[in-house]
């Protein structure tokens, strides 16, 4: 299908799981994807994976959180096809300590990464997109934990949430110039990759020290994959999306909506 053809997105953080199938299924709409990640080897699978579907892409690693990087990476997009018309701020690191264990060095890494990286992201794209007239579209990765309160997770959730304003902020910066920003929010999801998923339905079976139950809990019956989020996605990085901005697009299986005390699967 086409419904971003003539587009080139950015994607950070463009692992196998979320960023990568998020990146694919750009592409597989007709967007030419630049696939960023710190890892090298994970940028340039990310863009091999394209290609081989027939898509076009481009392969570049470093650091979200680094100023230079950033611009480096929108100026790459625009010397190889032009433009950018979509960003999809992505990158993450995953380390669950709460406000009792966590070192504060390690805190404020990680919101750096996700409130730092997306801040240097948006500013060098949403230039390049306001100085061509492009009526771009921002799209920032949530996550339900940046909607409730998690424990054991102090970086991440704070992050994510400081995200919700950010997109929200961000829009109304960039409104006057026809940029739309939105946010898109998962939850705990099923990789796609068979051994990722065996690893963690193991690490989901194993009993905890904060007591989750991120099956049970959930109303619809299954945990969502990376392919179920690829739609939500397109649809803000598309003209279809050309008046929403500064709102968030939920695809949880329900969670966020559920009356906390329910326990859906139980009759
Ligand atoms: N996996 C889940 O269950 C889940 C749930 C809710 C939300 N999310 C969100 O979805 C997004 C993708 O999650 P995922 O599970 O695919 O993560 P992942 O760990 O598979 O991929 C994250 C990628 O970001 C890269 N990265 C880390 N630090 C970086 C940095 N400083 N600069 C550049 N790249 C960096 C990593 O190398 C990695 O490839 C994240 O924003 C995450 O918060 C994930």
């Amino acid at each position: 299908m086409n419904r971003l053809a003539g587009k080139v997105a950015i994607v950070t953080g463009a692992s196998p799981n979320i960023g990568g199938t998020l990146a694919a299924g750009l592409a597989a709409e007709g967007a030419r994807v630049l696939c960023a990640d710190l890892d090298p080897d994970v940028a340039k699978a990310s863009a091999a994976r394209i290609e081989e579907a027939g898509g076009e892409a481009v392969a570049m690693s470093g650091d979200v959180t680094d100023p230079a990087h950033a611009e480096e990476v929108v100026a790459r997009a625009v010397e190889t096809w032009g433009r950018v018309d979509i960003l999809v701020n992505n990158a993450v690191f995953f380390q669950q300590q709460g406000l009792m264990d966590m070192p504060y060095d390690d805190y404020r890494r990680q919101l750096d990464v996700i409130l730092g990286g997306s801040f240097l992201f948006s500013r060098a794209a949403a230039a390049v997109m306001i100085e061509a007239g492009t009526a771009g579209s921002i799209i920032n990765v949530l996550s339900t934990a940046a909607w409730q309160g998690q424990p054991g997770n102090i970086g991440y959730t704070t992050g994510k949430s400081g995200l919700i304003n950010f997109t929200r902020s961000t829009a109304m910066d960039l409104a006057r110039y026809g940029v739309r920003v939105n946010s898109f929010t998962p939850t705990a999801t099923m990789p796609t990759d068979p051994e990722a998923r065996a690893q963690l339905e193991e690490l989901l079976s194993r009993p905890g020290t904060r007591s989750m139950d991120f099956k049970a809990q959930l109303p619809l019956n299954r945990l969502p994959t990376p392919e179920d989020y690829v739609g939500a996605v397109v649809y803000l990085a598309s003209d279809e999306a050309s008046m929403v901005t500064g709102t968030n697009i939920t695809v949880d299986g329900g969670a966020t909506a559920k009356y906390w005390p329910w326990r859906p699967h139980d009759s």
